[in-house]
């Protein structure tokens, strides 16, 4: 199947409505409605992989969308999303496949959309990474099993932290430039980010506030030279390998440690 002229009636649509409206008939029962449902998919992967950039950020206005709606009313609203989240996961994984540099510059929004679709309940039992294993590609995300903090580097050098367990989110300026890689000491405490085009890695220490009540904060306790990274597809790593060092893996295959 293909979308005839796609390219000339795009810009004269609601790319939200539509979605939402394939994504409707993408998730109707395919015992009855294969046919239908089937034509719905293709075309998601198609609009998909036409605009990629526009369906990331048509989907994450949905959550605020839904987000906001939930303050105004009394009743429970179900998001057309999560009715429609094995496709909106499927959506994704395919993005990040074919198109992950889009990905890598709306990675914040990206998130937005999996917290919302995924069953956070799982993280009892389960890192981040199970519930969409995808994101293994994705070295500016971190997740902490052991504070349920996931940590996102956004193209700007802005992080965001989601503290999933009580769905409070913050933000800091850590870098200047896109962050290629993140990642939280096995205790939480800290979380060390790396930013090639800065030619940076800074550690950031969480802050619990007065007997851990309110907001934990992030202060930055480092900040030190690091190599830049040439390649724009391939990201270098950052794992901690003790309690206060670390190695950054470039893609070339260097190592460097870095103590804090
Ligand atoms: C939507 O609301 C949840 C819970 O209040 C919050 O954690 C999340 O960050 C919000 N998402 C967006 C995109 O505003
Ligand atoms: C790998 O890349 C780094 C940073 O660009 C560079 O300093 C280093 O010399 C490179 N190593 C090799 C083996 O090419």
């Amino acid at each position: 199947m293909k979308l005839l002229g796609f390219a000339l009636w795009q810009p004269h649509l609601d790319l939200s409505k539509l979605l939402l409206g394939l994504l409707e008939l993408a998730a109707l029962d395919e015992t009855k409605n294969t046919e239908i449902a089937l034509i719905a998919k293709n075309s998601l992967s198609l609009i998909a992989s036409f605009c990629p950039k526009a369906v990331i950020i048509a989907l994450s206005k949905e959550v605020i969308r839904y987000n906001s709606s939930l303050q105004t009313t009394q009743i429970p609203l179900v998001s057309p999303l999560i009715a429609s989240k094995t496709d909106v996961l499927r959506i994704i994984e395919q993005l990040i496949e074919n198109h992950y540099v889009d990905v890598v510059e709306l990675v914040i929004p990206v998130c937005d959309v999996l917290i919302h679709c995924l069953d956070l309940q799982l993280l009892k039992h389960q890192n981040f990474h199970d519930l969409f294993p995808p994101i293994s590609k994705l070295y500016m995300i971190a997740f902490c099993p052991a504070t349920k903090k996931l940590a996102i580097g956004g193209n700007n050098g802005a992080i965001v932290i989601h503290e999933l367990k009580n769905m409070k989110s913050q933000t800091i300026q850590a870098h200047n430039n896109l962050i290629s890689s993140i990642a939280f000491s096995s205790d939480g405490k800290f979380l060390a980010v790396y930013a090639s085009k800065d030619a940076k890695i800074t550690i950031w220490q969480t802050h619990q506030s007065f007997l851990g009540m309110g907001q934990s904060q992030m202060k930055l306790i480092k900040s030190m030279a690091a190599p830049i990274e040439i390649s724009e597809t391939v990201h270098a790593r950052l794992v901690w390998i003790g309690a206060k060092m670390l190695k950054l893996l470039l893609s070339n295959g260097t190592e460097s440690i870095i103590q804090i």
